[in-house]
């Protein structure tokens, strides 16, 4: 079997009209979509096979009743599937409707449209798609990446004014997701046996990065990836489906799991350096997208990225008396490292194993 590519999202490309006519009404896949034997490396788990992806209750973790049981199985989740589906987490329905609302109505413009903040350059902000450099693939989607945080980061050039009302609804969806990633650190640090401020303090001003993505139904699925396998690189991840359509698959003990998306839930990832400052207790896994059939796929995902004292490492109060699994670098160290590791098709976060 051919060794995984670790793709770094940052390798990004324009979208063309022949990009958009590819989408639409191909009759066939033009050979830098076709990735038939990425798709079948590994097995999906059935539709009729019974499997449940882990699920927390944010309601029961606020509540002293049931804080205990419910961070065991926050825990239990971060270290066993690296994945978990977050349900009642009182971000505002408002907020989250008006964030969908925008990001449906951005897809939907015109090329022109969108194409005034595309992607340029080695840039990965913008309006693009993912692109494999070491393969020269490219997946089965377009997707807008932004900085949201901090505020000072920020590069309003590229944020849209189409829809008018996008920024404001990015701006306030930004702010309660942040807060929601610290709330749920928090009970992670007590699951992990240290104050909350341990981990808070390793994401509290650092960047937070948002991608959305739109995934258009392809006829021909075994053939086209619509995000091929990869990690996470920044800390926690928040992804919320737009709509239930199957796509998002993670891989564990070597199959791909389909998750099932819960109405109104986010489905939370650990990301490399989240699995590095715990020194590999909370472990970032492996996931892809694979396009439906028949339904267009919408996903609202924003990236947290965390370190300390501008390095990337374990935390010396979850190394406590033992050994440390993972290498210390710094954070351009880091970045840098994971646009390498795209070419040389390895895991970067391997490359820091001790
Ligand atoms: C990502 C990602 C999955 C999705 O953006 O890193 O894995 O369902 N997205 O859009
Ligand atoms: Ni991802």
């Amino acid at each position: 079997m051919e060794a995984p590519y670790y793709h770094v999202l940052g390798a990004r490309e324009e979208i063309t009209d022949s990009v958009l006519s590819v989408f639409t009404d191909s009759i066939d896949i033009p050979d830098r979509y076709n990735q038939a034997e990425r798709v079948l490396d590994g097995v999906i788990v059935g539709e009729d096979e019974r499997y449940e992806l882990p699920v927390v209750d944010m309601a029961k973790l606020l509540d002293p009743e049931s804080s205990t049981p419910e961070t065991a199985k926050l825990g239990f989740a971060c270290r066993n599937w690296g994945f978990f589906q977050l349900t009642n987490h009182r971000v505002d329905e408002g907020v989250m409707q008006r964030m969908k609302d925008n990001t449906v109505q951005f897809f939907s413009l015109p090329l022109e449209s969108k194409k005034t903040v595309a992607v340029r350059g080695d840039d990965f902000e913008g309006f693009g798609h993912h692109h494999r450099r070491s393969a020269n693939k490219l997946d089965w989607a377009e997707s807008m990446v932004l900085v949201t945080q901090p505020a000072r980061d920020r590069n309003l050039k590229m944020w849209p004014t189409k829809p008018p009302t996008f920024r404001y609804a990015l701006e306030s969806y930004s702010v309660a997701t942040m807060d929601l990633a610290m709330r749920l650190l928090g009970f992670m640090a007590t699951d992990l046996g240290v104050g909350p401020e341990v981990l808070q303090g390793a994401f509290a001003g650092r960047r937070q990065r948002m991608t959305i993505h739109h995934y258009p139904p392809c006829r021909y699925r075994e053939k086209v990836m619509g995000i091929f396998p990869h990690t996470d690189s920044l800390g926690l991840t928040l992804l919320l489906p737009v709509n239930d359509t199957p796509g998002l698959q993670i891989r564990k003990d070597g199959r791909w799991f389909p998750v099932r998306p819960l109405p109104g839930a986010f489905v939370v990832n650990i990301g490399d350096t989240l699995d590095m400052l715990t020194n590999g207790t909370y472990r970032s896994i492996e996931h892809r997208v694979i396009p439906d059939a028949e339904r267009h796929r919408t996903s609202i995902v924003m990236f947290h990225a965390a370190s300390v004292g501008g390095l990337v490492g374990p935390l010396p109060e979850l190394v406590k008396g033992g050994e440390a699994r993972y290498k210390s670098i710094k954070v351009e160290d880091y970045v840098k490292g994971h646009l390498k590791a795209e070419d040389e098709r390895k895991p970067f976060i391997e490359s820091l194993r001790i």
